[in-house]
């Protein structure tokens, strides 16, 4: 196994690092290779990646760990979006699956909701829509200054992405733990967004005739993300556009206990995949830290169970979900520990050895390789 980490700016060091540490306390025979892109990266050299970088990954890597891209030094954001946009467009990961799943009854912030009721997975396309790039602004500065945003949807990219939903949901563990038939709902804004949002509504309810196991529903996006409040236990798979998908996974971080603990994965079956959590750069906690490292260490178990190790997956997600039940957590979940701490603590919870080979590397310095 070939791991490439990118770790990012901000607090996506920190928690980058705390993944790595329980990824060496999992014996595994993995080769890591570190990777310094980010905003120090860019303001030194002007580049936010190399020539050619992304195809060095798709050939030599198995997969992808990332950290956080962003950084106040870059207000336009522009290294953020070659690395990470780049990484999404040039891989082609066109599925990002953002698990909401809730570890325990104390994070949830829904007063009539308990961690079971909270369980269900986004997928987000992960390559077109609002993030398309184009675009173009008139006039400029004068009073009739007009930007055009191009929301770009394609049939094979709705196609796809719905494709990726309804095989995921064929074997989603919840609807078969609870002996009925997994629920695909697609969220779009048809009734406003005639084209792409018909296109979207169009091709899901045809996908959805080759997926007889499933039941299928639409819900209009915003009625979506008050549903995910009202009663998210009536969701399984939830499949969406671009942007909707990026705005709704941040709430449906808050619901599973918020962003530090929500995992992502930029995947396309049988390439190098790449895996971060959903949160950003934090800068308003960045080398403090006291960021929370489980979304990050959640994210490498969403890798090993791209990898074929479910098990430590799942292994991973129990750690996590021990250390939430007996407290030894970060502040944004009440807890005491500082990022570090956290990493520790999740390693103790794993069962298996705390040694990493990794040391704790010194605050603000890229993860040890
Ligand atoms: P953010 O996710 O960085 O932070 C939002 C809020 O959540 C902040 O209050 C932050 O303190 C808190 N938070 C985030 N992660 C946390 C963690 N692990 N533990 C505890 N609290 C956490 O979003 P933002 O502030 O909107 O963006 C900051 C920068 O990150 C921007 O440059 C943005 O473009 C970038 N960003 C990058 C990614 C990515 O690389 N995947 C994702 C989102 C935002
Ligand atoms: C995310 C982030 C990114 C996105 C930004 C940083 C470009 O918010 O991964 O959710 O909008 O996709
Ligand atoms: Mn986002």
């Amino acid at each position: 196994m070939r791991l490439a980490v990118v770790p990012g700016d901000g607090i996506g060091v920190e928690t980058t690092r705390e993944a790595l540490k329980v990824l060496g306390a999992m014996e595994l025979e993995i080769g890591i290779e570190v990777f310094p892109w980010g905003a120090d990266h860019f303001l030194k050299t002007g580049e936010a990646v190399p020539e050619g970088a992304f195809d060095m990954l798709a050939r030599d890597f198995d997969a992808v760990l990332a950290g956080a891209f962003g950084d106040p030094r870059v207000p336009d954001g522009r290294h953020a979006d070659e690395i990470l946009l780049g990484l999404r467009r040039h891989l082609d990961l066109f599925a990002n699956v953002r698990p909401v799943r809730a570890l325990h009854d104390s994070v949830v912030p829904l007063r009539n909701a308990r961690a079971s009721d909270v369980d269900f997975v986004l997928f987000r396309e992960n390559t077109e829509g609002a993030y398309s790039g184009r675009g173009r602004v008139a006039g400029e500065g004068t009073p009739d200054e007009e930007a055009i945003e191009e929301d770009v949807t394609t049939r094979r990219g709705v196609e796809r992405i719905c494709r990726a939903a309804f095989t995921f949901a064929e074997v989603f563990d919840k609807a078969l733990r609870l002996g009925r038939r997994p629920r695909v709902l697609m969220a779009d804004k048809h009734n406003v967004q005639k084209r792409g949002g018909g296109l979207w509504h169009r091709v899901f309810f045809e996908v959805a005739t080759t997926f007889p196991s499933c039941e299928t529903r639409h819900l209009f996006a915003d009625a979506l993300a008050h549903e995910m409040v009202r009663d998210p236990a009536s969701l399984d798979v939830v499949v969406t556009n671009n942007l909707f998908g990026d705005v709704l996974s941040d709430l449906g971080a808050a619901l599973q206990g918020g962003l530090g603990l929500a995992p992502s994965g930029n995947v396309h079956a049988g390439r190098t995949s790449v895996f971060e959590p959903v949160h950003g750069s934090a800068p308003d906690l960045a080398g403090k830290g006291i960021a929370n490292p489980f979304g990050s260490i959640r994210s490498l178990g969403m890798l090993l169970a791209h990898l074929g190790r479910a098990d430590l997956a799942e292994r991973v997600e129990r750690a996590v979900a021990a250390c939430i039940a007996a407290g030894e957590t970060t502040r944004d979940l009440g807890g005491r520990l500082s990022t570090s701490d956290a990493g520790d603590a999740v390693v103790a919870r794993l069962g298996g050895r705390t040694a990493t080979g990794l040391g704790r590397a010194p605050r603000g310095s890229a993860p040890a390789r």
